[in-house]
């Protein structure tokens, strides 16, 4: 992979390249991670595999490997069959709709995390609490920035967000995303599948500064941060 922004590098590794976190006074840092096709789209029949390659790849397990847990949306869990991982999954879902019998849940290393809110059905606590460790967030429906602070407040400091694009635009509303890494596949996908955040637009949309530009395959990978995110190191 080459480096092209801040400064041209022949060859970088994505270890190297995305090291420096985030650091937010306070809370947790916030980091996104996304891939989308040139013209927009974060899925290929219903799946983000289709846009993927060998250096999105490698990005992926750099961005797991830097944080402290990885937060995901019940849809995505649902739609991408996600398995179990070498970090701590936070799952967000207000239904609490989710196959705990699946090896996500019962072959986990690390306990995964829900993050529901007071009102989710008692029953299905009960049912989560078996094989997770139950974040409760919110009166009637998640609230995401208690939601980032309480896993702040169990320990872990920096947060990968691996979407779906709902759970984005949420967080993106809530003002706790700090940076986002986004792949450009070289690819057209036309049809209706979500760009990288949906949901009610933003009221001020925040200006991002490109913070670096990588390139392989005709793969771009776009490291923009929020406003008010600072540089850090680890
Ligand atoms: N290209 C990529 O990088 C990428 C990454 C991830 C996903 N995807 C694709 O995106 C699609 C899924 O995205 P999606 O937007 O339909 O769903 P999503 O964001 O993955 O999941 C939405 C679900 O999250 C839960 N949730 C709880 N509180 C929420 C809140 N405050 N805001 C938002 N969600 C909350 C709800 O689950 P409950 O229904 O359980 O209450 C809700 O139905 C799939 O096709 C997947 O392949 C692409």
């Amino acid at each position: 992979m080459r480096q092209l922004v801040p400064e041209p590098v022949d060859s970088v590794e994505p270890l190297d390249v995305y090291r420096d976190v985030p650091i937010v006074a306070g809370r947790p840092a916030v980091r996104l991670n996304m891939i989308s096709s040139v013209d927009g789209s974060t899925a290929v029949d219903g799946l983000s595999g289709g846009l993927g390659g060998p250096a999105d790849h490698r990005v992926f397990s750099a961005l797991r490997s830097l944080a402290d847990v990885v937060l995901v949306a019940a849809g995505t869990v649902r739609a991408e069959t996600y398995g179990p991982a070498d970090l701590p999954i936070a799952v967000v879902s207000a239904s609490l709709r989710l196959d705990w019998d699946t090896p996500f849940f019962t072959a986990a290393t690390h306990r995964p995390l829900i993050v529901t809110h007071r009102r989710a059905p008692a029953a299905d606590v009960m049912r989560a609490s078996k094989v997770a460790d139950v974040v409760v967030a919110g009166e009637s429906e998640v609230d995401l920035a208690r939601a980032v602070a309480q896993l702040g407040e169990r320990g872990f400091a920096h947060v990968l967000a691996e979407g779906g694009p709902s759970l984005n635009g949420a967080l993106a509303a809530a003002g706790v995303l700090d940076e986002l890494c986004l792949t450009l596949a070289p690819r057209l996908v036309s049809g209706a599948a979500k760009r990288i955040l949906t949901g009610t637009a933003l009221t001020s949309p925040p200006l991002l500064a490109l913070h670096s530009l990588c390139e392989e395959d005709g793969y771009l990978f776009l490291r923009y941060r929020f406003p008010a995110a600072a540089n850090g190191g680890r």
